[in-house]
């Protein structure tokens, strides 16, 4: 990887990863992997289809089945799934609750990991998710763990949800938040989990740009080791 490197960005939901690791890439010049994105087009693709979210190998075989692209665009990144714009679909309440059990089962995970470690293969890429330093890319350059407070990642979501013409209430997002950590982190499988050798970043009280050039100095001192 001469003259670049693997960031990969871990941390609970509404933690302002990927509106940063998008930010960081733009300014290095990498690509932007949203791995969330991809776990969400697949249990959009397993409620489509109306299969049970148990039967696990009837949503393996859909899993398998599944093409999901990332289009890098100027601003947004587009999401296609099976040759279908889902962009904006899979961030529905819908999807949102019912992503993290999908995203605990084996088969999905094995095949959504391969997919993410050969999009990474090549290239300099900013990775967000949840395993992405642990599991994914477990030898990336540089690994950050991205926090903040339930109660201002809660906030921050009702804000967009607020922007969307949604109403939804405060409590109600801060107690799904914390659900979705809550079962993030203690599935069996690729949990959410600091890595040993991850820098942790509290992004409580801080701005966008703050977090977006505290990255971007860790990785520019990186390469230049
Ligand atoms: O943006 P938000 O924090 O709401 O979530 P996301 O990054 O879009 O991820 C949605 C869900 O996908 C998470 O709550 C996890 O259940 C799952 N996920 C995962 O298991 N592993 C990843 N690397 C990324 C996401
Ligand atoms: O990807 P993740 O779920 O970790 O969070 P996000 O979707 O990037 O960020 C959630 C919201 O918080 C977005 O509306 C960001 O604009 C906002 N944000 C913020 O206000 N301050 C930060 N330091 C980071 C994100």
């Amino acid at each position: 990887m001469t003259g670049g490197m693997r960031i990969a960005i871990d941390g609970p939901a509404a933690a302002g990863k990927s509106t940063i690791a998008k930010l960081v890439a733009r300014k290095l010049g990498y690509t932007y992997i949203d791995t969330g994105a991809m776990y969400r087009a697949i249990t959009y693709k397993v409620l489509q289809n109306a299969v049970d979210p148990h039967d696990e190998e009837a949503i393996a075989q859909l899993v398998g089945q599944a093409e999901i692209e990332l289009q890098q665009g100027e601003q947004a990144q587009k999401v296609i799934l099976d040759g279908r714009d889902v962009t904006e679909v899979i961030r529905s309440h819908e999807v949102t609750s019912q992503v993290s059990a999908i995203a605990a089962l084996t088969s999905v995970r094995q095949l959504l990991m391969k997919k993410q470690q050969n999009l990474a293969k090549d290239s300099s890429v900013v990775m967000d998710g949840r395993d992405i330093g642990t599991s994914v890319l477990p030898d990336a350059e540089l690994k950050i763990f991205m926090t903040a407070s339930v109660e201002e990642r809660a906030e921050r979501r009702l804000l967009e949800e607020k922007q969307r013409g949604n109403t939804v209430d405060y409590e109600t997002l801060k107690g799904e938040i914390s659900a979705r950590d809550k079962a993030d982190s203690e599935r069996e499988i690729s949990p959410l989990k600091k890595a040993e050798d991850a820098i942790i970043i509290d992004t409580t009280g801080k701005t966008i740009e703050e977090v977006t050039n505290s990255i971007v100095e860790y990785a520019e001192k990186r390469l230049a080791r």
